[in-house]
């Protein structure tokens, strides 16, 4: 199992003159050129329909990057064949070969893709260059490398023997296909949901959002350069519900990798167990949904440290990760200094398209995200419980862009403190600096959610007693750091209650869910 050593890709800095930098802005002018027609990929094939989609970049929503050719129930069914036909040989393959395909993957999105992924991820999904760089280029080689890293480690895994028996035990693929349903806010989510379940010797069928198919086309073509053998990685763009109807009445369905939203994923569990009868095995179920992620603050922290880890733990991407924070818990004794340091660091914030590398902020993803923002915004505006600390303004006339939003509420449990809304807004509940073990209690009951959160604190009785008390609300739990920005092979990602099943991504525990292993024992 002599694999190369994984190491975390270097993220490249985009300085003015840096050859990445032009190399990138040759990849943005490029693609800003030319209008591309996106296929599906079924076995191989590129497939298109005479139902095109406009792709636009969510920061200049009336130019138009390319069209996506929309499938229907056909297409799935078509998907879940060519999965199942590819499904003996791709198993058969030794993991060497499997892994061989995704390192070479992982050096084609690191050296010759690297500003195409990255240009993709920054036109479709409106990220600016630095969250493109460590989302579509590091973390995804990170999970590619780490993930053949992990793969080894699985099959080396042996049971014990004893004289004249031998016991062994096979990590075969789940019997019947799997089925990755991706969001739109990771280009690496994306590319791991499909990828490492293949890699563990699975056939997929692998539904983007809507809102990603630009990006996804190119993963797609690395796939294939990489030689990812036809019918491994099928890519279909259809409707949630027509993907739905078909994978979830077939008696091959044997599993889902899933990130997106709680409600979408609480339906297809739901549904899989209406259908639970119609299937060859119990499908493996792994989703990672939503949060309500916090700063929870002692009354012994640094103040600007605090600062800080507001301002890009709830910015960074409009406050459109997983891992955002969208509420804080500030004692009363910092509640002025922070806010100080938090107007001051928003100030320097510059809004707009993220062709222009000065831009930390850039647009919300689409119009219904930024409608729901701004309802909000709106509801926060007109409650006489809460106070607008700063941004409070929107504008979709050009790109969906909404201010960074910093909320103050007199009430915990207002709306905005418990619901997720996946944009750059925070809520503030600033408390009585004594009460810091209640405000923990609080906090802890406020969300249906648990997938990241912070505790800041130089009292380390505090943070000790902190890390007890929210043992349970937040799978990713960060001392003194904002919650955001989890590195593969060094902090596994997910979290338990509303926000998934944590089954780590980017750690064994994940891959051992796309394998069914068989215990073999022979007596000589
Ligand atoms: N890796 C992403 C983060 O932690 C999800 O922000």
């Amino acid at each position: 199992f002599n694999v190369p050593t994984p190491t975390n890709e270097p993220v490249l800095s985009y300085a003015p003159g840096s050859k990445e930098r032009e190399e990138l802005k040759a990849a943005l002018a490029a693609a800003r050129a030319k209008e591309i027609d996106v296929p599906m990929y079924i076995g191989g094939e590129r497939v298109t329909t005479d139902n095109k989609k406009p792709m636009s970049p969510p920061h200049d929503h009336q130019h138009i990057l390319g069209h996506y050719n929309e499938g229907g129930s056909e297409h799935v069914a078509a998907a879940i064949d060519a999965a199942m036909a590819a499904k003996s040989a791709w198993a058969d393959l030794g993991w060497e070969h499997r892994a061989s395909i995704f390192l070479k993957a992982a050096e084609l999105l690191a050296g010759p893709y690297r500003a195409k992924i990255n240009a993709a991820t920054m036109l479709g999904q409106s990220k600016n260059a630095f969250q493109a760089e460590i989302d579509a280029a590091c973390e995804f080689i990170d999970f590619l490398r780490f993930n053949v890293q992990y793969m080894t480690e699985i099959y080396a895994q042996q049971p014990n023997s004893a004289p004249g028996i031998w016991n062994r035990v096979e990590q075969r693929p789940l019997e019947g296909f799997v089925f990755a349903l991706t969001p739109f806010n990771f280009t690496a989510i994306a590319g791991n949901l499909p990828t490492s379940a293949a890699m563990m010797g699975n056939t997929i069928v692998w539904k983007p959002s809507n809102t990603q198919i630009y990006s996804a086309n190119v993963l797609m073509e690395v796939f294939q350069e990489a030689g990812v053998p036809d019918g491994v990685i099928n890519l279909v763009y259809v409707s949630g519900p027509t993907a739905g109807d078909v994978i979830f009445n077939h008696a091959d369905f044997g599993g889902i990798h899933f990130t997106g939203s709680t409600g979408v994923f609480q339906h297809i569990w739901k549904t899989i167990g209406e259908n639970i009868y119609k299937y060859k095995s119990y499908p493996r179920i792994v989703g990672e949904t939503g949060g309500k992620d916090f700063i929870m603050v002692h009354k012994s922290s640094d103040a600007k440290e605090v600062a800080t880890a507001i301002s890009r733990g709830a910015f960074e991407y409009q406050g459109q990760k997983c891992s955002a924070a969208s509420r804080a818990y500030i004692p009363s004794n910092l509640w002025d200094d922070v806010k100080d340091y938090v107007v001051a660091d928003l100030a320097t914030f510059k809004m707009g398209p993220t062709e222009d590398f000065g831009n930390f902020i850039n647009a919300v993803i689409d119009e219904k995200s930024f409608d729901n923002i701004a309802a909000y915004i709106d509801g926060a505006k007109a409650s006489p419980d809460v106070e607008v600390i700063a941004g409070g303004n929107y504008d979709k006339s050009k790109g969906y862009f909404v201010e960074p939003t910093v909320l103050l509420t007199k009430d915990p449990k207002y709306t905005t403190m418990c619901e997720e809304i996946f944009g750059p807004v925070i809520t503030i509940y600033v408390y009585d600096e004594n009460e810091f073990e209640a405000t923990m209690e609080l906090l802890d009951s406020t969300s249906p959610y648990a997938l990241t959160g912070s505790i800041f604190g130089r009292d380390r009785y505090a943070v000790e007693q902190a890390t007890k008390t929210l043992q349970n609300a937040a799978g990713n739990f960060y001392i003194n750091d904002k919650p955001t920005g989890a590195v593969v092979g060094q902090q596994p990602f997910g979290g338990a209650r509303g926000s998934g099943t944590n089954d780590k991504a980017g750690s064994m525990i994940n891959l051992l869910r796309w394998v069914s292993p068989r215990t073999i024992k022979e007596t000589f």
